[in-house]
């Protein structure tokens, strides 16, 4: 009797564990039913889902945003389960290597927030720069810069390590001017030949064959001998040249446009007579100057020798007004490290009025001003 009462209790004991076990399992796939229909409603596929389960990953998932970043990756063989909150956390972009990419930028060191700024930042095709490169620690701090240029990056690093006193906005605009090379180290041949914004420096030259096509007689009120001028610089001189006179002073050109063989012989010259490293602080090489554009001009005032322009009054007058017809001093004072040469007063550019206006305003150089604006 006792026995029986014994196995009935048992018995009951087991049906109540059977049931509770049926109650479990009913509620688990419901519970896992209602996640996969959280998970399709949030818009993931079908694939993705299957995958989240698959790595144990739901909870998490539906702790954050839809992140079509990690419903691709996640059905890639790319997928690598540690990137778990980078993929949650980046924006998705629809290019080929996507996800290897962002592992990429994970394995050299950049966290999520690095992460999220490069590709905000950075075309796309150029995030493979940034990955075949190790990591940057200030990364950060060269992307704030509008003017930062990807393919520099690796001479920006290296500039910042021989001058890590300047600020990060200096070490990009110095790199952009080719200032961390050597002067006629690695010269680019500019291209924009017609553009009388050309740059012209010991970091670009003309090409080979080049020759101005529009140079014109400046009047010989206005210069020392017959001499050539860019046709829109020439007006632009004789006007300013006529104004000076009209309040009773005397400008005059006395070198404009320059052969490339003349420029060879003066520098040539200079070198003999001075050496090359000095000549160099203030002749340019030829296909480097900028007298073999027509842009350029060296004017005397009064009768005083060039070399002491900056004593005149034309002088005074030209430093305040020039920029009203579109003329720049190229070589001003304390820019050496810039220009490459020695203030030169007398050495005058034409660039327009508008450009000619920043420039006198902001008191930068003719390189500051194209590194600003016109630098591709
Ligand atoms: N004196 C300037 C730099 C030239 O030779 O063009
Ligand atoms: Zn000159």
């Amino acid at each position: 009797m006792k026995n029986k009462k014994g196995i009935i209790t048992i018995i009951i004991l087991v049906l109540i564990l059977i049931a509770l076990c049926f109650v479990l399992f009913i509620f688990r796939k419901d519970t896992k039913t209602n996640d996969y229909k959280k998970l399709e409603k949030m818009n993931y596929s079908t694939e993705a889902i299957n995958k989240i389960f698959e790595e144990k990953i739901v909870d998490k998932v539906l702790d954050n945003e839809y992140s079509k970043t990690l419903d691709e990756a996640i059905t890639t063989d790319e997928f690598e389960i540690t990137n778990l909150d980078l993929y949650l956390n980046i924006d998705y972009i629809n290019k080929d290597d996507y996800i290897n990419e962002l592992n990429k930028l994970v394995s050299i060191g950049y966290n999520i927030e690095e992460i999220e700024l490069i590709i905000g930042k950075i075309d796309y095709a150029d995030i493979k720069i940034i990955n075949n490169y190790t990591y940057i620690n200030d990364l950060k701090e060269y992307l704030e810069y509008e003017n930062f240029k990807i393919e520099y990056l690796e001479r920006y690093v290296n500039y910042r390590n021989n001058n890590i006193a300047l600020s990060f906005n200096d070490i990009i605009k110095n790199v952009n001017m080719d200032l961390d090379k050597e002067s006629y180290s690695d010269p680019k041949t500019v291209e924009n030949t017609n553009d009388i914004l050309m740059l012209i420096n010991k970091h670009n030259k003309l090409p080979d064959n080049f020759e101005p096509e529009n140079l014109e007689k400046i009047s010989s009120k206005c210069t020392t001998k017959e001499l050539l001028l860019n046709s829109e610089a020439r007006k632009s001189f004789e006007l300013m040249c006529n104004d000076i006179k009209s309040l009773g002073m005397n400008l005059r050109a006395i070198s404009t446009y320059r052969t490339r063989d003349y420029q060879n012989k003066l520098y040539t010259d200079y070198s003999n007579r001075n050496g090359k490293a000095e000549a160099d602080t203030f002749s340019a090489r030829p296909r480097f100057s900028e007298h073999e554009t027509g842009l350029a001009l060296d004017v005397m005032g009064g009768n005083t020798t060039y070399t002491d322009f900056h004593k005149t009054d034309e002088f005074k007058w030209v430093e305040k007004n020039a920029y009203n017809y579109g003329f720049i001093i190229r070589y001003p004072k304390e820019k050496e490290h810039i220009t490459g040469y020695k203030y030169e007063s007398w050495h005058l550019r034409y660039v327009g009025k508008d450009v000619a206006k920043y420039i006198y305003e902001n008191n930068i150089t003719f390189e500051e001003y194209y590194e600003k604006f016109l630098l591709k």
